[in-house]
């Protein structure tokens, strides 16, 4: 009898090639999470576990409903993590047993990270009722001392798919230092009322791909400071809300460039603002440039096209300089629906860096309480197509 074992060796064979290719599972449940329970452990101790695996991983959250204290998923990682979420989270309700954390989840150093809510899953209840009333940020200026939902930092080449942020104490999502980011079918909930609840704001990242994000808050519903670098941004309801923003701009020195935005196919409604780009007046030098904003309706929008370089909210300007940030290289091209107010076009840009190469294509705001009107200011816009209303018909203020 031959000592080579054939069927043996080929089982053997099989369990190694399988271990090697598989994903090894870590379930939350498995470190300590207990559905109608608290995941905080769980969800530390299975991440450590996945992160320190060199086959690729995955994380399951079981359904069910857990409570969920603030947590830092760190990486580097030693092989490519999945997550998988079909359990519903919520946060404490008190800030103060948050114990100071910035964040509710933060994820950061991560690459190729997928994170996918399942259906009926996925869900991140920041119980943000309390916080909003502690938030005192417009009287202080001290802004950050609550809660995000979510940091996403220093992640390469990840995907976020299928997750619910609701009702958080400060902003939902903050993207940072991120390069290839893909955040797709997100949806956001927060009251009209809750302060400073923004939805997804990028900062120096780059690769940014929102698509498919239905964004109802308090604040703005995607907004980008320096160094958001090729920004897509694609199929997003937003509303209630601020709208979308750029900026605001210039506020501090040495801010990284903002360019190549586009934003396409968004439905924006019962906003203040549709598309916004906005530098603050008497700021540092800065530039932001190549941005494209193309197909998008707005219903009951206040100002839909709105830039402002004379941006200066609570008075906190004390001298009246012109903005020093450049914008250059902007469309507006087929917006379509009803303003809320008749300024349905704001073009008001710096005397100091008149805006170039702004173009307006095929634009028709329409407002209720009369004719809706284009006003521009240190701007001459390329007007193409059918622009109602005409195109800077109305003296800027
Ligand atoms: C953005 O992500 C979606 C979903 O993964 C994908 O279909 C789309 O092609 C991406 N867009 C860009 C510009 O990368």
């Amino acid at each position: 009898m031959s000592i080579f074992n054939l069927p043996l060796f080929v089982s053997l064979l099989y369990l190694f090639v399988s271990v090697a290719i598989c994903q090894t599972v870590f379930d939350i449940t498995k470190y300590g999470a207990k559905p109608n329970g608290d995941a905080t452990q769980g969800m530390i101790g299975a991440w450590k576990a996945a992160c320190a695996s060199k086959a690729p991983s995955k994380i399951i959250v079981p359904k069910g409903q857990y409570t969920l204290n603030a947590v830092k998923l760190v990486g580097p990682c030693k092989g490519q993590i999945t997550m998988e979420i079909a359990g519903n989270f919520k946060a404490p309700a008190n800030p103060a047993q948050m114990k100071g954390a910035d964040t509710w989840v933060k994820i950061e150093h991560v690459d190729n990270l997928i994170v996918t809510g399942l259906k009926g899953g996925g869900s991140f209840d920041g119980q943000g009722q309390m916080a909003w009333k502690q938030n005192n940020c417009a009287q202080t200026g001290t802004c950050n001392s609550l809660p995000y939902n979510f940091r996403f930092q220093f992640m390469n080449d990840c995907k976020i798919s299928g997750i619910k942020s609701i009702n958080s104490k400060l902003y939902h999502m903050g993207v940072l230092g991120c390069k290839g980011l893909t955040l797709y079918d997100t949806t956001i909930q927060a009251p009209k009322e809750s302060l400073n609840t923004d939805g997804i704001h990028i900062g120096r990242s780059e690769r940014v791909n929102i698509t498919k994000a239905n964004i109802g808050t308090g604040d703005d519903c995607i907004s980008m400071g320096d160094g958001a670098k090729d920004i897509h941004i694609q199929s997003v309801t937003c509303g209630p809300g601020h709208g979308i923003s750029i900026g605001s701009l210039g506020r501090y020195p040495n801010e990284a460039p903002v360019t190549g935005v586009t934003i396409k196919g968004c439905i924006i409604s019962n906003t203040d603002n549709g598309i916004r780009i906005k530098s603050w007046l008497n700021s540092y030098p800065a530039i932001a440039s190549n941005m494209h904003f193309e197909d998008v309706t707005v219903n009951n929008v206040l100002t839909p096209i709105l830039v402002d370089q004379e941006y200066c909210p609570y008075n906190h300007c004390k001298a009246k300089t012109p903005s020093k940030v450049k914008l250059s290289d902007i469309s507006f091209k087929n917006f379509r629906g009803t303003a809320g107010s008749k300024e349905a076009v704001k073009l008001i840009c710096s005397s100091g860096s008149p805006c170039q190469k702004v173009q307006l294509t095929d634009i028709d705001l329409t407002f209720k309480g009369g004719p809706a009107v284009s006003m521009c200011k240190n701007v001459k816009p390329i007007v193409t197509g059918k622009n109602n209303p005409k195109a800077c018909g109305a003296p800027a203020a």
